[in-house]
């Protein structure tokens, strides 16, 4: 397993207005969607590419094009959906596949409670947007789906913050998982919140449904 934390002064400037408790949600949602494409711009190093003919205006050459299948993004919901825009800004042809995944706040255990993704994932590059890795359990959840689906090769993840508790299980899982984030934290509160962290990527961007019911 790969973690790679992207180390670049605009990074840490975006990431430092969203940790900020005074950011309202137009400005959190706009600043998670341009981290993305930050932290995207490296999660995409290694997407599968092939050699290409083409004529320029000025005579032949050869490039490189993505190859078929095309990439497949996986954004976790709630939170995840807000990192979906800045990804497709950079992979426009890639297949969304989608998972809505709960933790449930006393026992800190992931569920699915919506899942729309391509029957047979064989060969193709799958890339999974959250936010949040925390404990590690709404991940590891994924993955589990996804391997589930024939996915083969080692899964992009795209997330703004880290644990090292969640990296520690992922890990211990043995996943074959490259991680791409913006830091990795101190450490698990007593809640299982990300500390410093951010708060709830989810509440923060959408509001709190507790509130809304
Ligand atoms: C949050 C976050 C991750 C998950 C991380 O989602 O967006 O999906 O928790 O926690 P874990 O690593 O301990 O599993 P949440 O369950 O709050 O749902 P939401 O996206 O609807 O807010």
């Amino acid at each position: 397993m790969r973690i790679h934390v992207v180390d670049h002064p605009l990074v840490s400037h975006k990431l430092t207005n969203l940790r900020d408790e005074t950011t309202d949600s137009p400005t959190f949602r706009r600043l998670v969607d341009q981290l993305v494409t930050l932290l995207a711009y490296e999660a995409t190093r290694d997407v599968r590419v092939g050699p290409v003919d083409i004529v320029t205006p000025v005579g032949p050459t050869s490039g490189v094009r993505l190859t078929d299948p095309q990439p497949l993004v996986v954004p976790i919901l709630r939170a995840g959906l807000g990192m979906l825009d800045g990804m497709m800004r950079l992979l426009p042809t890639a297949e969304v596949g989608f998972l809505g995944m709960m933790r449930n706040e006393e026992t800190l255990q992931a569920s699915t409670y919506a899942e729309r993704l391509p029957d047979d994932l064989s060969g193709r590059q799958c890339y999974v947007l959250d936010p949040m890795l925390a404990t590690g359990g709404s991940l590891a959840h994924t993955c589990q789906l996804l391997l589930e689906r024939g996915a083969t090769g080692t899964i992009i993840v795209v997330c703004v913050l880290a644990a090292p508790e969640g990296i520690a299980l992922l890990k211990a899982n043995g996943l074959d998982l490259a991680i791409y984030t913006a830091a990795v934290d101190e450490h698990l509160n007593e809640h299982a919140f990300i500390v410093p962290g951010l708060g709830d990527a989810g509440d923060r961007q959408f509001g709190s449904p507790a509130s809304s019911s």
